[in-house]
């Protein structure tokens, strides 16, 4: 057999671990990997590299993707779906393993519709908002980065007497902002799902201070809004997929504070420093089982489906099942982090 492996849409820690595990999978029955660069460009531009067991040797601890990455849709221009057929067969491929988030696995689980059906699809994101798998690997490596960042913040904060913001990557879901301000010991998380209210903030705020602590860590999310005027966006230039970019609430939050509660407020926006650097070993190992997963589903003609970590156990569901909604934060974990607050 002849496999392909893309990773397209925002690259994470992990993504290399899974190219390494498919390629020694494979490797292994006797059957051939090759690269396509780019994500879902590469399948539409013919563009792709080889992948042999010296190329993928010492990948495992590399942030990134070493096959490269794009937003590219082909559904997106005409004619591209049927170049990303053609181009199939002319690869000489047998299977396809796509990596990617809601987006990535969004085109497959189409091609697979549209007739493309030999393809099985890997989840990753450092949003971990995907339905059908507890986590996605680059989850992990995110809070764990964002929690080293709000401890730093903490040190200075109370140096100042200071309120921090920090405001974390997640998309419209707020789990990034939940579990790293749990690690970091936030004193107010706010997350997407909840619209901010900012007297509510500042009461809390405000208490704390009355209380003798002189210093409080805000963790929020990107893609949170306030109640009264809705979502900041920094630019409305649309991405391939409808997506805005996000980013700017922390800012916004923070000139709030300072004007409501009188305290001197700063602001961090940790931006891409979540996404990069080396896979923890959760996702390493995460990353690593799901793509040995994902070759014996080929290698079993399991196709049109996506390999998955449910509870203890890899599985795999349909592609569609796990592009049907966003799985948004669980609410029970944060009325936990509340107990927290103020
Ligand atoms: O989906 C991953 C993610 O990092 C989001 O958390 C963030 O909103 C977006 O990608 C940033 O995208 P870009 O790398 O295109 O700026």
């Amino acid at each position: 057999m002849r496999i392909g492996i893309l990773t397209g849409g925002g690259d994470c820690p992990g993504l290399n671990p899974v190219i390494r595990a498919v390629v020694r999978r494979a490797m292994i029955a006797g059957h051939q990997v090759i690269g396509v660069k780019n994500g879902w460009k590469g399948m539409v531009e013919n563009d792709t590299m080889s992948l042999t067991l010296e190329s993928v040797s010492g990948i495992l601890l590399k942030g990134g993707t070493i096959l490269g990455t794009s937003r590219t849709n082909p559904y997106k221009k005409e004619g591209d779906v049927e170049k990303v057929k053609e181009n199939f067969k002319k690869m000489g491929l047998d299977a396809l393993v796509a990596v990617g988030g809601e987006d990535t696995l969004g085109v497959a689980s189409k091609l697979v519709k549209d007739g493309l059906s030999n393809i099985v699809g890997v989840p990753k994101t450092i949003d971990n908002d995907l339905s059908a798998t507890d986590y996605t690997f680059g989850f992990d490596t995110a809070i764990n980065i964002a929690m080293e960042c709000i401890d730093r913040l903490r040190t200075t904060a109370e140096s100042h007497h200071r309120i921090m913001v920090a405001e974390v990557m997640g998309r419209h879901a707020g789990w990034i902002a939940l579990e790293a301000g749990i690690a970091g010991g936030a004193d107010m998380i706010l997350i997407p799902e909840i619209p901010i209210d900012i007297e509510e903030v500042c009461d809390i705020l405000k208490n704390k201070r009355e209380r003798g602590k002189l210093f409080s860590i805000v963790v929020v999310a990107e893609g949170a809004q306030f109640k009264e005027t809705g979502m900041i966006l920094q630019e409305k230039k649309l991405d391939a997929f409808g997506h805005v970019r996000l980013g700017g609430i922390g800012e916004e939050l923070g000139q709030l504070i300072e004007k409501n509660t009188g305290y001197e407020t700063r602001v961090s926006v940790l931006g891409h420093i979540q996404r990069g650097g080396s896979p923890t070993a959760f996702d390493r190992v995460l990353g690593t089982r799901l793509g040995v997963k994902a070759v014996e589903l080929v290698l079993n003609k399991r196709f049109g489906k996506m390999v998955a970590l449910q509870g203890v156990k890899i599985v795999d569901v349909p592609l569609e099942e796990a592009v049907k909604a966003l799985k948004t934060v669980d609410m029970e974990l944060y009325d936990i982090a509340k107990v927290f607050f103020g």
